[in-house]
């Protein structure tokens, strides 16, 4: 069950790579259901995504979609949500159906209830075929810090002070700044069929070792990975800059 190791030279060949891994999982399954990440890391990917897409050599019209994470207290049109970012980066840019991209909705009134919904929806889809996940530089996968169980389901999270000292020049103030998101959790995520993990920058360079190198545990999120059937790594030189050998 050892990760699939994919080092390419630069973020951008990380972007070419992993749009491969997803246009030939929609091809292969034209309603295929993709798990999808925010960040910076992913937007190159979803560029190269709707650069196939104006080619004429991909379409979304049947693809279903679901998202690791959502601030809380934030709705859709929130600049800052994921739910903006998902539709400025891809939704609103390719034939993809509004309907069919499932998000957590960061305004539920009853947070418990969107959580657990959003675990029966991921089933009723029958299942992610294809998880596409960052790693944050200390080992976190969506909004897993370390800690985080191998067990943990769809929740609501506190955010660490780092992320929120980290996101406060995002915000007009600092009293608009979350404190809280939605994630799915790690079991939700490793019952994906696939997972595809992406990385650039030498900051990534120690969360991507201890990832694939050090113990699997809690302190480190994304170590989980190494339990799962089907796992592939597509990272650039700078972040595989610590793995032995490399
Ligand atoms: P980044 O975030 O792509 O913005 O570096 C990744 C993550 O924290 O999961």
């Amino acid at each position: 069950m050892a990760i699939h190791l994919q080092i390419v030279e630069h973020p951008a060949d990380v972007a070419l790579a992993a749009a491969q891994h997803v246009c030939a999982q929609i091809r292969e399954r034209s309603d295929a259901v993709l798990g999808l990440a925010t960040g910076s890391t992913p937007e190159a990917t979803y560029a190269e995504l709707v650069r196939n897409h104006r080619a004429g050599t991909l379409s979304f019209a049947r693809v279903r979609s679901v998202n690791l994470d959502e601030y809380r207290g934030l709705d859709g049109l929130h600049e800052q949500s994921y739910r903006y970012y998902m539709r400025q980066h891809l939704f609103d840019q390719v034939d993809m159906l509004p309907w069919n991209a499932l998000l957590l909705d960061g305004t539920a009134v009853d947070g418990a209830a969107e959580c657990r919904a959003y675990e029966e929806r991921i089933r009723a889809l029958g299942g992610v075929d294809l998880w596409m996940l960052g790693i944050g530089g200390n080992g976190h996968i969506a909004f897993n810090e370390p800690g985080s169980s191998r067990e943990s389901r769809t929740r609501c999270v506190a955010l660490a002070p780092e992320t929120i000292a980290d996101n406060s020049r995002l915000f007009a103030v600092p009293a608009e700044v979350p404190r809280q998101a939605y994630t799915a959790g790690i079991a939700t995520i490793m019952e994906a069929r696939r997972i595809l993990l992406l990385a650039t920058g030498a900051h990534k360079a120690a969360a991507v070792a201890a990832a694939l190198h050090g113990e699997v545990g809690a302190h480190c999120p994304a170590s989980f990975l190494r339990g799962h059937a089907d796992c592939t790594f597509v990272i650039d030189r700078q972040a595989a800059s610590q793995l032995p050998g490399v």
